[in-house]
């Protein structure tokens, strides 16, 4: 089970992937947001974090005018770790060296064919473990603000 939400900057392009999803047979959760309404991006970002960090879902999509307001929200909250890609290159080795569980994407920035790559790439990436597992280990230390 995925997570999937945005802020109404990222609101079209969250249709868009969510309908990517179901033609993959990928079965996800929509934390909104559900209109085209502003509203505010670190809602969604959160909601989509806790989702992952809670196991609820396995892994999380945020998408906002640029990727970046989402992504920081998300990654406020501990166990997730969001990459913000705008690159298929990134979005492989997000997974495969970061061990990522969120992938933020940015609307306003991304044309909707290659996000849709992205969204694929990072689907379809694995986690290499070896040297990167120390060293996610080390990111995920950083937690532990006492
Ligand atoms: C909303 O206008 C915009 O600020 C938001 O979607 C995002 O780009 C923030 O980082």
């Amino acid at each position: 089970m995925w997570a999937i939400g945005s802020d109404h900057g990222g609101f079209e392009l969250k249709q868009a992937v969510m309908k990517h999803l179901e033609e993959r047979g990928i079965e996800y959760r929509d934390y909104g947001t559900y209109t085209p309404e502003s509203c505010d991006y670190p809602d969604y970002g959160a909601a989509v974090g806790r989702a992952v960090a809670s196991g609820e879902c396995e892994r999380g999509i945020v998408i906002c005018g640029t990727g970046i307001g989402i992504s920081m929200a998300a990654n406020k909250i501990d166990g997730v770790r969001c990459a913000l890609c705008g690159d298929c290159f990134s979005a492989e080795m997000a997974r495969a060296h970061n061990d990522a569980n969120v992938l933020a994407l940015g609307a306003r920035t991304l044309g909707e064919g290659l996000a849709l790559k992205i969204v694929d790439t990072f689907l379809d990436g694995e986690f290499q473990g070896g040297r990167h597992a120390r060293r996610v280990a080390k990111i995920m230390a950083l937690e532990d603000r006492g």
